[in-house]
């Protein structure tokens, strides 16, 4: 499938939903007709419980009498808020999914959903270049309970689906691009393994964003975002979400009121605001890391480039026969050591030297020094983190800036 044709895929499987594309499901997403008070924008309704007139209401109330399509449990803050509700009809309407469950971070995301779903002495699978902390809570904390986590080398589709065991494994996890080194996952590959073997699939799509990929429609049963990153784009809140079939998604829901990741009524209308601009951004993004991926590329002081829109990577075909758009993040590997890898970095003008990605302003850093500090050079390099890699998530910022910004830096 070429590009096009996943493109005009996309449109044909938007039409059914209202004909539109992700940068109207972006601003209009999850937004009632009839607004509040008549205001464009979502109120913040900023409480953390709910009042009832008598007892009479109350009682019409938890039978649901009361209760409007598609309304939500609201009688206390950790149950519900109808700012939060609006975000995730908009996540739900943007990933193409029946509805979403918004966390107050991408990993209360996902520890809340394997904390609901696995049952004790299950085993999950899960490919490697994982986010670490994620990685580290399926081998420590579900450990700790009984669940087992084998992890399979990303690209190997045998060795994931040798690696079920037979009505013990329940997950399948994976991320696409992957950080570092932006591996994709094969989603239609995943789905089928999936589904072969009754094997629910999770892809924690945050780099890739709703705009450049939407797993679902490729057979996945949930998607998970740190809405951190792209969709809130201004480096100012934390936030996750998990997105799938109404009932998964009302189950989580329900174990979130008792696990309590719940997301601030104020965090919430910042996501909404921020998410009405994605697809502007992101599209920002993906030129701009692709100009500055071929740049690195032809320039002698790189030994190496890992970005899924350049041929020389490893994921280039699946990339681009399943995404819309290659993404805002570029890892390079510069030709020298950890000190001068420091020393260009630090040469550099434009990107602040910081974790995180998918904000407005562009960030870089060196891993071994940022989230692998701690390790000795030799386990880094068994962890596949080397000395001279930069990660470099790209902000909104003109492209002929930043590659003039590179060039000083470089020369
Ligand atoms: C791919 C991925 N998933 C999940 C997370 C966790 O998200 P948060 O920081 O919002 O908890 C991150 C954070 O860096 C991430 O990069």
């Amino acid at each position: 499938m070429t590009l096009q044709e996943f493109q005009h895929g996309l449109d044909a499987i938007d039409a059914p939903r209202a004909g539109q594309g992700s940068s109207t499901r972006a601003v209009h997403g999850g937004a009632q007709r009839r607004k509040a008070f008549s205001a464009l924008n979502t109120p913040i309704v900023q409480t953390a419980t709910y009042t009832f007139s008598d007892t009479q209401e109350l009682i019409d109330y938890m039978e649901r009498k009361t209760w409007g399509d598609g309304d939500d449990r609201e009688e206390y803050g950790r149950y519900g808020n109808p700012t939060v509700s609006a975000v995730e009809r908009k996540l739900a309407a943007l990933d193409g999914g029946e509805d979403a469950v918004l966390y107050a971070s991408g990993m209360s995301a996902v520890t809340s959903l394997l904390l609901s779903v696995l049952p004790a002495g299950a085993h999950i699978v899960m490919t490697d270049d994982c986010y670490r902390r994620t990685r580290q809570f399926c081998q420590t904390f579900l450990k700790r309970l009984g669940i087992e986590t084998s992890v399979v080398p990303m690209g190997d589709y045998a060795a994931l689906e040798a690696s079920i065991i037979p009505k013990k494994t329940r997950f399948i996890i994976s991320e696409s691009p992957t950080n570092p080194y932006l591996r994709v996952a094969d989603l239609e590959q995943i789905a089928a393994i999936g589904k072969r073997n009754r094997v629910l699939t999770m892809i924690d799509s945050t780099f890739a964003t709703p705009v450049n990929q939407r797993p679902l429609e490729w057979g996945i049963d949930f998607v998970v975002h740190s809405a951190t990153k792209y969709l809130s784009g201004h480096n100012d809140l934390l936030a996750g979400v998990v997105v799938g079939r109404a009932d998964r998604i009302q189950a989580l829901r329900d174990a979130r009121g008792v696990l309590g990741g719940v997301v601030d009524p104020q965090n919430a209308y910042l996501l909404d605001r921020g998410i009405k601009t994605l697809g502007v951004r992101v599209r920002q993004q993906n030129s701009s890391a692709l100009a500055v991926a071929q740049f690195l590329e032809s320039h002698s002081a790189i030994e190496r480039v890992w970005y899924p829109g350049l041929a020389s990577h490893p994921d280039h075909a699946v990339a681009s026969a399943q995404m819309a758009g290659y993404g805002g993040v570029v890892s390079f590997e510069f030709a020298g050591g950890l000190k001068e890898t420091s020393r260009f970095i630090d040469r550099l003008k434009i990107p602040y030297i910081a974790p995180s990605l998918g904000g407005v302003e562009s960030l870089i850093e060196q891993p071994a020094l940022m989230s692998y500090y701690e390790k000795t050079s030799e386990e880094r390099l068994a962890l596949g983190i080397k000395d001279n890699l930069v990660r470099f998530a790209i902000g909104i910022e003109d492209s002929a800036d930043l590659l003039a910004d590179l060039e000083q830096a470089l020369a």
